[in-house]
């Protein structure tokens, strides 16, 4: 935390208002502090609850707001209350779990969870008896459909809130609604015997949403709170449930091309997706979303491979391809998300054996390719593609020991680039990725263009490339076109009408209303 407060003037710099913060609460860090052992304790590996208010306070001055990651579907299997629960079974705690028996000595259903194996275990010290997880053993989940937790939780939040923290990212919530019999599923594509979990939450949709309704209602709306959900595979026509005027949240990820990538149930079976495919699914988001509000465009996260490696052609994953990514990203309809180095263009890292990999899910994936006969070198090359460790190592700061991000020992190896790719060597170019950034920012901000660039409408210009990202926004009188050329060839767009260029990346003409871009480059321009 003390290197987040150091770093808040860049963080300005770069033109953000709010920063989430990926959860920093007491965990024994199974699931990167994702499993949380205490929701008003701050992790002494991050600092402590002073450092925590310094930082409210000094975003604060600088007109940045924090969001806390609420992580409710489960806790740590170190909280006390499943602490308690295991203790004593009949206690108030063991029902903000999701205790049962066995069913004829085994698990109560055939559910994998989501970091693999079934998401029954038995309790400790209790032979007949079952807890439920979604995501590994170490987390298990909260029963949503006890009141009590409920008003547990939400004593919680309205802590925070009371703290000064101006909403949350609600992680995994689509998680909470269960069917509290918990049927058997047909299996599923792995052939284990077993369905993914994921395949209960889409049936209990109804409940999650009631509870969702409730927390919004009760909490979020009347504190005028700003939350963005974590919302995997939602239906066109129930967006109306999430956002906008009559949604349970502020926004929710766009992770449109991200569930195309991993619409199959292991990394070894995930696409590849061509620039028409990333085109096709931004753009069917911005179409459903355009009625009720505004999505959150995200290129990547820390659940997802760099964004530049994963969804561009091989030829542009350099600060090229970066520029027309973000450029593309950035200034869509909604509220974009940037994550910690796609600023900078970062790539994904070469792992070189699995040994390198944090992440519990590369491990489970790793062993998954093996099962599946996959060389080890195979497997590597598949973890190389999708894991979730490429967005979580050290965020470089300078060319120098551990990319100048600690005198300490650094939980992870560095990405292979950090003496080129780092913040002191962009920050000293101006032809860099992160000043195209902070360009990118102020263009979304500047007065004369920020009402068309946030309520504007987004509509897909179409070309004849198919390599080619573009888009007008459109509000009354105004229009303004921005697009990406990642095709080997120049491309040439014919506009209605002649315009000003207000930010290019690589090399753009324009003759009359024709628009001319080299390869890699990207334009935004102001219609006349
Ligand atoms: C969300 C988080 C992910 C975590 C999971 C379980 O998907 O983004 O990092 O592993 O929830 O909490």
């Amino acid at each position: 935390m003390r290197g987040i407060i150091e770093k808040l003037p860049y963080l300005h710099a770069l033109g953000i208002e709010i920063l989430w913060l990926s959860p920093i609460y007491k965990s024994p860090f199974i699931d990167n502090g994702y499993d949380i052992a205490d929701y008003q304790a701050i992790d002494p590996l991050f600092g402590t609850m002073d450092d925590f208010d310094e930082l409210l306070a000094k975003a604060k001055t600088l007109g940045i707001a924090i969001i806390m990651d609420l992580v409710v579907n489960h806790c740590s299997d170190q909280h006390d209350w499943f602490k308690q629960a295991c203790t004593d079974p009949n206690c108030e705690e063991a029902s903000y779990f999701y205790f049962r028996e066995s069913v004829n000595g085994h698990a109560p259903n055939n559910l994998r969870a989501n970091f693999g194996g079934c998401v029954w275990d038995k309790v400790p010290g209790h032979n007949n008896l079952y807890y439920c997880h979604f995501f590994a053993k170490e987390q298990p989940d909260l029963n949503w459909f006890n009141e009590k937790l409920r008003r547990r939780i939400y004593q919680m939040i309205n802590w925070w809130l009371d703290k000064g923290v101006a909403g949350f990212r609600v992680d995994a919530i689509m998680s909470i609604g269960k069917d509290p019999t918990f049927p058997d599923f047909p299996q599923d594509a792995l052939g284990d015997g077993m369905c993914a979990c994921s395949a209960m939450n889409l049936q209990c949709n109804e409940a999650t949403n009631r509870f969702l309704n409730e927390m919004q209602e009760q909490i979020f709306r009347p504190r005028q709170a700003f939350t963005v959900g974590e919302v995997f595979n939602l239906q066109a026509e129930n967006l109306g449930k999430f956002i906008g005027d009559n949604g349970n949240f502020s926004t929710i990820f766009d992770f449109g091309p991200h569930e195309h990538v991993c619409g199959h149930c292991a990394y070894y079976a995930y696409e590849k997706l061509s620039v028409a495919q990333l085109r096709e699914e931004i753009f069917k988001s911005q179409r459903a979303a355009a009625d009720y509000g505004f999505l959150a465009p995200v290129i990547e996260n820390h659940d997802e491979p760099r964004g530049v490696s994963c969804y561009l052609p091989p030829m542009w994953h350099n600060s090229l391809g970066a520029k027309a990514l973000g450029t593309i990203s950035m200034l869509l309809r909604g509220i974009p998300f940037i994550y910690q180095g796609q600023e900078l263009g970062m790539l994904n890292t070469r792992f070189n054996s699995i040994e390198e990999f944090q992440d519990l899910q590369s491990k489970e994936e790793y062993r998954r390719c093996l099962r599946q006969g996959l060389s080890v070198s195979e497997a590597l090359d598949v973890l190389n593609a999708h894991a979730r460790d490429h967005a979580r190592t050290p965020m470089p700061w300078n060319e120098g020991p551990h990319a100048g991000f600690t005198s300490g020992t650094p939980w992870m190896r560095l990405q292979q680039d950090y003496q080129q790719v780092n913040v002191k060597a962009q920050l000293a170019d101006a032809d860099s990725v992160l000043r195209h950034y902070q360009k990118l920012v102020s263009l979304k901000k500047d007065p004369a263009l920020q009402t068309v660039l946030t309520y504007g409408s987004c509509t897909e210009l179409n070309t004849p490339y198919a390599n080619v990202i573009a888009y007008t926004r459109k509000l009354a009188m105004q229009s303004v076109v921005v697009a990406a050329n990642f095709d080997e060839g120049c491309a040439t767009l014919t506009l209605t009408r002649r315009g000003t260029l207000r930010l290019t990346s690589g090399q753009v003409f324009i003759n009359e209303n024709q628009l001319t871009l080299q390869p890699g480059s990207s334009a935004v321009l102001v219609l006349a």
